[in-house]
């Protein structure tokens, strides 16, 4: 029998995966209803509702990976089955550092987009609400980490360049998935090494 994963470990990881099983949808709704929430058409109250919680469950995502990396660093990960080749260790752990690093990184660009988009700073933007606040208007729970400035403003460092990056990282996250949850499908189905098994917590 392999070295298992501790109970924590365990909620931590599916816990994060079934956040990002809502969070994803909830930005393609918000996005895709964008038009109608700005002109008030019939999907304006979707575009709301998904906003609001595609911005708040992302920040807890935020606060959950920060919590979860150091809680890892803590406790190293239990070793992978003897026979697991060099190269596919490696492919391994690669694709689960940068999971980790886009965890980081989606909640990171998409709160650096609304704050340059300046909601608070002169904008009515009630999707920015989080929990039910004002993100980043006066006496909000957000703090404003790029400065905020009109969205034609000249430069490219502004709304439009943090929320391609967030888009972009999107997709790569897409293919990082296919990869890591075909990999657990391999250990599971192929190489029967109880790898799948340990983080779904049986022997
Ligand atoms: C792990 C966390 C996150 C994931 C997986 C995620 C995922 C997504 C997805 C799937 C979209 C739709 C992409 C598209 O239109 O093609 C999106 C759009 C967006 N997200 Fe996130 N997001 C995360 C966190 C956040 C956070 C914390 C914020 C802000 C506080 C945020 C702000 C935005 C914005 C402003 C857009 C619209 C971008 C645009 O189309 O112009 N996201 N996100
Ligand atoms: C959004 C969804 C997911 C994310 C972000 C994610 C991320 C991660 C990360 C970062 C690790 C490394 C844990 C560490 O070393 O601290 C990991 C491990 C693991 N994940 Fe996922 N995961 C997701 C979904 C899934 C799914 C759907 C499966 C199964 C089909 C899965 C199977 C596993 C397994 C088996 C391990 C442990 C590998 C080992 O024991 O060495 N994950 N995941």
């Amino acid at each position: 029998m392999i070295e298992g994963w501790t109970r924590t470990a365990r909620w931590l990881h599916w816990g994060t995966a079934l956040a990002v099983l809502v969070e994803v949808p909830a930005g393609f709704a918000m996005a895709w209803t964008y038009l109608d929430g700005v002109r008030g058409g019939p999907l304006a109250g979707l575009h709301l509702r998904a906003s609001q919680v595609h911005h708040t469950l992302g920040l807890l995502l935020l606060a959950s990976v920060i919590v979860r990396l150091w809680w890892r660093w803590r406790h190293p990960a239990p070793a992978l089955p003897a026979q697991t080749s060099r190269s596919g260790a490696l492919a391994a752990r690669g694709v689960q550092a940068l999971l980790y690093g886009l965890l980081l990184l989606l909640p990171l660009t998409g709160w650096a987009a609304l704050s340059a988009l300046g909601a608070g700073a002169g904008y009515s933007a009630p999707q920015m609400w989080f929990f039910g606040h004002d993100g980043f208007g006066p006496g909000g729970l957000i703090p404003h980490i790029v400065t905020p400035r009109p969205w034609d403003a000249p430069g490219i460092v502004g709304y439009g360049l943090f929320a391609k990056a967030h888009v972009y990282m999107v997709w790569a996250g897409g293919v990082l998935l296919v990869l890591h949850i075909g990999g657990a499908l391999k250990h599971h189905v192929i190489d029967r090494d109880g790898v799948l098994k340990r983080m779904l917590g049986r022997d």
